[in-house]
């Protein structure tokens, strides 16, 4: 069964597609061109549903819907010292033009006015599976701390300046195989694959081929 992945986002792709390695992912740009997705959701499910129905609508119009099924990845942090923000709106939570860089330093300097080294903070991600056999989504959350510097460089986004719980170092200076056991996307992942293995069987068998002529 092939998966595209509605997302462009190469810390995602790269760890979607380590922990699916059983499967055929494509990332979004490997099978068509770039389009613009409004996020305008008001949950990571929302916003997950949004993106997968989105790519599934293109790739319908180019007549690849029996194909593939989308795959895709919403999620984001919360801080508990910041109202549990940037959550939804963390890869843009300095700006139009932020770039993860930007949002680290955003959510530093809140910290460092609150006079905090520390707060208890949380990642979400919400993976959702659209196909012509429905619509499916899962979540995952991996609970830890962010600190005011950014240590490591392994992961993305706001690994750097997160620590999980269990642990000393950050998901940057951690090794990525850690990252792999214990992450919100790897939760998240790991209940959408029971969704996929279904999936593979439908598609796989026999009765995918009666069923064909109904779809
Ligand atoms: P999305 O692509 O709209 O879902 O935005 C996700 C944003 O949340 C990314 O740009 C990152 O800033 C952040 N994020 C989500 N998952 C992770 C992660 O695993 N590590 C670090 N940052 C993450």
């Amino acid at each position: 069964m092939k998966i595209l992945l509605a997302t462009g986002n190469h810390g995602k792709v790269k760890e979607i597609k380590e922990f699916y390695n059983e499967f055929e992912i494509y990332a979004l740009n490997e099978i068509l061109e770039p389009f613009e997705i409004v996020e305008d959701g008001k949950t990571f499910k929302e916003n997950a549903l949004i993106k997968a129905r989105a790519v599934f609508e293109k790739l319908k119009e180019k007549n690849l819907q029996d194909e593939f099924v989308v795959l895709s990845d919403d999620s984001g942090i919360s801080v508990e010292a910041i109202d549990w923000r940037p959550g939804i709106f963390s890869a843009r939570y300095s700006g139009e033009n932020a770039t993860d860089a930007t949002n680290r330093a955003k959510v530093i300097s809140e910290l460092n006015s609150l006079n905090l080294s520390q707060s208890k903070a949380f990642y979400t991600a919400c993976i959702a599976v659209v196909s012509k056999f429905g619509e499916f989504s899962a979540h995952g959350f991996m609970h830890g701390k962010v600190i005011n510097e950014e240590r490591g460089e392994h992961g993305f986004g706001y690994d750097f300046m997160f620590i999980p719980d269990g642990f000393s170092q950050t998901i940057g200076e951690l090794p990525i195989e850690i990252k792999l056991k214990i992450s919100h996307r790897t939760k998240g992942l790991t209940i959408a694959k029971h969704i996929l293995d279904i999936l593979s069987r439908i598609i796989s068998q026999k009765i995918w081929k009666i069923w064909k002529k109904f779809y």
